[in-house]
Order: C-alpha cells, then sequence, then structure tokens
C-alpha cells in the first residue's frame, strides 16, 4: 500500500519564479549586464555559502542582519559554522583578498544571484531575494562614488523609472565617528525615558543604529540628536562636496539625508540610497556606499572600496509601472502540421529555420488544426508555418499571421514553394 503524501511547498518568503515572470528577469539581466559592461564591470561568481565569521565580522555583530537574520548552522560532517550570504560585498572581498586581486590594480566587479535574511515577508521583502551587486575595489576617490551614483541614473533611464529619488549622507571617517558616537551616547544617556527596549540594548553597541528608529515615541529625540555630518572635518567634507559636485554636473538630483546610516557596519565617508514612494514599506530599491576599511577588516592589505546593491524584486516590481521590462513570446514561428510526412518535414525544416536564427515551436504530438492554432496563439509567436497533406505534396507550406488585423475576415495566409520558405519567413517575422 502506497503511503499519502502530504504536498510540499515552497518555503515562507521564498518565491518561485515562473517562466512567465522569468523572462523578464531575464530581459532585466540582459539590459543590467549591458549597462554595467559599458563601464567597464565584469562579472565574478563566489559561494552562496561562506563561513560565518565572514559576516559576523564584515558586516557587524550589532546589526539586525547578524544578530537575528542569518540562516547559519553548523555542518554536521565537520562542524564548521556556515552561513548562507546575506548579501555578496563580504564574500566579494574575502575573494579579492584570497586570489591577490588588488595586488597589481583596483578592480571594477559585479554579481548577481540570490541572497537570504530570515526577515518577516511582506510586499518587497523576502528570505529568499535577489541582488545586482556592484564593487569598485581599490579605488579611493570621489570621482568612483560619484560615477557610480551616476551609472545607477543611466539605468534608471534605461529602464524608463521616473519616481526614483536620491539620498545621499557621508558618515566621515572612523575617528569622526568616535567623537560623535561618545556625543551621541552622552545624549542617548540623558534621553534614557523615551528609549525603548532595543534602543536601550543598543545605545551603547551601536548607537548610531538607534536614531534609524521607526518608533513614533522615538522620533523627537532621534530629530534632535548630535548629527555625525557636524563632526566630520575638512577632508571629508572635501570628499563629499566632489561627490555632490558631480552628481550636479551631471544633472543627478538628491537630498542630503544626516539621518541615512545603512543597516550594515562596514560604510564610511559616502552612503546612498535610491528610494520610491510607488512600492510601500520596503522603498528602498538600491543601496550603497563606500567601506575603506572592509578589506584589511578582513585581513586583506588595506585598499578602499565603494559599491553598492539593487534589489530585483523591488527593481522589477517598479518596473511593472513603466512597462519597459516586458517578456518576448515563447517563439516568433509555431509550425502547426497534418499527418505522418507533414510532421517528419515540420521537424525538418523548423531545424533550418533555426539555423536562419529564429525561435520555433514545432507543435507536438498530433491533435486537429484547431487545437493547434490555439496553441500556436497562447505561444505569441508572429507567424504559423502550416504544413498539412496537400502543401507536403506540392512541395510548399502556408505562412499565416497571428498578430495582424484580418483582412476582410479573413486571416492573412499565404502559401509559398519551400524553396522560399525561409526568404519569406526572415523577411515576416
Ligand atoms: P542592503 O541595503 O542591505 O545593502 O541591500 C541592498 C538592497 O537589497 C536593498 O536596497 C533592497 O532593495 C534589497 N533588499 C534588502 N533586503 C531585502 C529583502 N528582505 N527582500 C527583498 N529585497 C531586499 C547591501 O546588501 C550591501 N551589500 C550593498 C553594498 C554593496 N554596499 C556596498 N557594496
Amino acid at each position: 500500500m502506497t503511503q499519502s503524501f502530504q504536498k510540499v511547498r515552497a518555503l515562507t518568503g521564498m518565491k518561485d519564479i515562473l517562466p512567465d515572470t522569468s523572462s523578464q528577469w531575464e530581459t532585466l539581466e540582459a539590459t543590467v549586464r549591458a549597462w554595467l559592461a559599458a563601464y567597464g564591470y565584469r562579472n565574478m561568481r563566489t559561494p552562496v555559502l561562506e563561513q560565518t565569521r565572514l559576516f559576523t565580522r564584515g558586516i557587524g555583530e550589532v546589526t539586525d542582519i547578524v544578530e537575528k537574520e542569518m540562516y547559519s548552522f553548523t555542518d554536521a560532517l565537520n562542524n564548521e559554522h556556515l552561513t548562507m550570504r546575506p548579501e555578496f560585498t563580504a564574500g566579494m572581498v574575502r575573494a579579492s583578498i584570497e586570489h591577490n586581486m588588488l595586488y597589481d590594480r583596483p578592480h571594477r566587479v559585479y554579481a548577481m544571484g540570490p541572497v537570504f535574511r530570515h526577515e518577516k515577508p511582506q510586499r518587497g521583502r523576502y528570505r529568499q531575494f535577489h541582488q545586482i551587486d556592484v564593487e569598485a575595489l581599490g579605488f579611493a576617490g570621489p570621482d568612483i562614488d560619484a560615477e557610480l551614483i551616476i551609472m545607477l541614473g543611466r539605468l534608471w533611464k534605461i529602464l524608463g523609472l521616473s519616481d526614483i529619488r536620491l539620498e545621499l549622507n557621508s558618515l566621515g571617517q572612523a575617528h569622526e565617528r568616535a567623537a560623535h558616537r561618545s556625543a551621541l551616547i552622552e545624549y542617548l544617556e540623558q534621553h534614557q525615558e523615551v528609549l525603548d527596549e532595543e534602543a536601550r540594548r543598543r545605545m551603547h553597541t551601536n548607537p548610531l543604529r538607534v536614531l534609524d528608529t521607526k518608533n513614533p515615541a522615538m522620533q523627537d529625540m532621534a530629530n534632535n540628536a548630535p548629527r555625525l555630518f557636524d563632526f566630520l572635518g575638512a577632508e571629508s567634507l572635501a570628499h563629499f562636496q566632489e561627490v555632490c559636485d558631480r552628481l550636479s554636473d551631471a544633472g543627478i538630483e538628491y537630498r542630503l539625508n544626516p539621518r541615512l546610516v545603512r543597516g550594515l557596519d562596514y560604510y564610511n565617508l559616502t552612503v546612498f540610497e535610491w528610494v520610491t514612494d510607488r512600492l510601500g514599506a520596503q522603498g528602498t530599491v538600491c543601496g550603497g556606499g563606500r567601506y575603506d576599511g572592509l578589506i584589511e577588516l578582513l585581513g586583506g592589505k588595506p585598499a578602499p572600496a565603494v559599491g553598492f546593491a539593487i534589489g530585483v524584486e523591488r527593481l522589477l516590481d517598479l518596473c511593472a509601472h513603466s512597462g519597459e521590462v516586458t517578456s518576448p513570446p515563447e517563439c516568433q514561428v509555431y509550425v502547426i502540421h497534418q499527418g505522418a510526412a507533414a510532421q517528419r518535414l515540420a521537424a525538418r525544416l523548423a531545424e533550418q529555420m533555426r539555423d536562419e536564427g529564429l525561435r520555433v515551436i514545432v507543435h507536438a504530438g498530433s491533435t486537429g488544426f484547431k487545437s493547434q492554432f490555439k496553441r500556436a496563439d497562447a505561444s505569441g509567436a508572429s507567424l504559423a508555418v502550416i504544413l498539412g497533406e496537400d502543401e507536403v505534396a506540392s512541395a510548399s507550406a502556408s505562412i499565416k499571421w497571428l498578430r495582424e488585423p484580418a483582412i476582410e475576415g479573413q486571416p492573412q495566409q499565404e502559401t509559398v514553394p519551400l524553396d522560399r520558405l525561409m526568404k519569406e519567413l526572415k523577411l515576416k517575422v
């Protein structure tokens, strides 16, 4: 007796991407690769699984990601502590150190793929989601910070997005953050009565994140807290000013947001986010900034770096409004046939069409013409090629336009000799 099997479902917050949607992903990915190539960025791929300490060290012990969102486990076979990457940056920096990539020159690199965070799922927030991650490793100047942001402006244009705006801040250097930190802790200690439990817990470990609170009761306190921006010295301010000037030169608008601190600990100087009001609560489409200390922190020779990551699900959601990222049809030509000889001829001709670069589906099986036409229509093909007994006998094929309006009630159709078929198809598709 077979035991009944309880259906297995996808995990909460982890989505299946089915063919109709997946073709939009492919279109977006192709656009993104061409956009990145135009700026000299090259692809690199790092493992999904890394040692847990890479992320605790890299992202920071007292961050939401490390404290409560990582998928970590102990490998039962060798007791190693492992984590599914919650972001790309730490892994890409590890790889660049491990392979001495920064020994002789800087690198512009990117990666795309799934990342994992155990968050409460809602629209735009998933447990497995995808990032397009771009890193400029080994570059110190504000020119590259600006280039990355300008580059993003170009992508939004290519994708036809207008409802997206830039928020910008500078987190200064370590010594400036230390001076601000002492002032901030003192301020928070004076306002203990309005702090919630999480804020009290973080007050001494990550006081900057306390200001990032969504708690309405803490907004006044957060608004009046000492601002890191006011602790920046001349060099940090000059770096920031240069970024701002270059953005203005390029016609990129931005809003200075002194409260923008980002959720990962590795940043210094420039940080930025691109946000939209179109996606509800999860409106940050892209975030990034400079992280000059991370390479050294992870054991490499000190080298500056800057980068960003785009959330692909959020970007596609936004593109759904602009209509620029569409799915191509399943095929261009759908071949319909009747009878054994026509079926074999269909398979042969379809191979020739593919030699000519056409995307072709040959109807599988031997159903009647009517249901084959229905399938042809559903495939999105612009043309059907019809091979019946008459066509086989006369070495010809009929071509039917599937997308153009019928002329005087008659769908447009034409019969051509087989030796002219390829030429006609290439003209008509
Ligand atoms: P992040 O801000 O943590 O930065 O994530 C980047 C983007 O990923 C967000 O702006 C958002 O669009 C998307 N995202 C984040 N969490 C989720 C989620 N649960 N579901 C769906 N989308 C999400 C980083 O990851 C840094 N590594 C960026 C970076 C690269 N900084 C320098 N280089």
